[in-house]
């Protein structure tokens, strides 16, 4: 069997948002129980923000109700973001075991995202990385537009260092280094992921693509040659982000995976459940959903190949 690489479907938080349609919780769980399914170790099922900026994660507490195996499943690592410490204490209320905050690496993008400056940001982020060690609950801090931000351009990579630094210092399980609008290419995803496994180890870093671009999958091999092992990714592609301008949807999750078994990793993904997840999502959605390789991946289910 080959090296584990670990995927952790975040298109039930990162994707729905983003989706012109609301979806009813009780559909969000169907989505959630399909990734289940298909092999999906780690899912971001939702997120405690303020229902009027993101109406679509409205009903997050009801989604966590109805979760396959309950929310502290020993099978699937369920997960939330949470904006604030009012989040953290809902996602905490409703025993959630695994929060993710996000701090842009700009100030314009706190602004625009959680108006907060970035000062605010990573003094909220270090009071909500203290309060889950307090809790027993692990924490994911998500820097966002690492590479460049819609707003002020190319990001400096002595900034995302200094971040990951802080937040790690503070206790955070891991550090997702994300490219929000999908504007990064695979040389500067490994010369950052390069430099920050060597400072880190590559167990307390994960990446985080959008495909604005369709580097998505390239850039995650560039991650992966830099000795990351953790991604997150987005059934059928949906995503993006509401307060990013140019922000489309994360990288496919069954593109990630046919990829990563393409280059001998094991997922744990069961391709075939995937494409029907992902059909799933598009049809709920009433958008296309579906990866680079979606066509050919349901060539092979046709011909029995999968
Ligand atoms: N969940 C629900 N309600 C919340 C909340 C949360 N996490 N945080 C604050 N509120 C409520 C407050 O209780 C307050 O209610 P009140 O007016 O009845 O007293 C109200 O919202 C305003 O609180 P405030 O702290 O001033 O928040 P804000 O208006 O500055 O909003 C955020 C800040 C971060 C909560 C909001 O902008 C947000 O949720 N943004 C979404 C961010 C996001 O999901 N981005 C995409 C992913 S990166
Ligand atoms: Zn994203």
């Amino acid at each position: 069997m080959g090296e584990r690489v670990f995927i952790n479907d975040v298109g039930p938080r990162d994707g729905l948002q983003n989706q012109a349609k609301v979806l009813t919780p009780e559909q969000r769980v169907q989505l959630i129980s399909a990734l289940v399914d298909a092999g999906l170790t780690a899912i971001e099922v939702g997120s405690f923000v303020l229902p009027s900026a993101v109406p679509a994660m409205a009903g997050t507490d009801k989604v966590i109700e109805a979760l396959p195996g309950g929310i502290a499943s020993s099978q699937v690592y369920y997960s939330v973001l949470v904006p604030n410490q009012k989040g953290f204490q809902l996602a905490q209320s409703a025993g959630v075991r695994c929060v993710e905050m996000v701090v842009a690496s700009t100030e314009t993008m706190n602004t625009e995202n959680i108006r907060r400056t970035t000062e605010q940001a990573m003094a909220g982020c270090e009071q909500m990385i203290g309060l889950s060690k307090e809790g027993g609950i692990d924490s994911l801090a998500c820097i966002s537009t690492a590479w460049e931000c819609p707003f002020e351009g190319l990001v400096d990579a002595d900034i995302v260092i200094k971040m990951s630094d802080q937040m790690l210092n503070w206790g955070a399980t891991r550090v997702v280094i994300a490219d929000t609008i999908g504007a990064a290419g695979p040389d500067a995803v490994h010369e950052l992921m390069n430099s920050l496994v060597q400072r880190f180890g590559a167990e307390h870093l994960a990446c985080h693509f959008h495909d604005t671009r369709g580097m998505g999958v390239a850039n995650t091999y560039a991650a992966v040659s830099a000795g990351i092992r953790h991604f997150d990714a987005s059934v059928g592609g949906l995503g993006g982000c509401p307060f990013a301008p140019g922000a489309t949807g994360n990288v496919a999750t069954e593109d990630l995976a046919l990829m990563l078994s393409q280059a001998g990793y094991e997922t744990g993904i069961d391709l075939k459940k995937l494409v029907a997840a992902a059909d799933l999502a598009g049809e709920m959605t009433g958008s296309p959903a579906g990866g680079h390789s979606s066509r050919w991946l349901k060539r092979q289910i046709e011909k029995g190949a999968l």
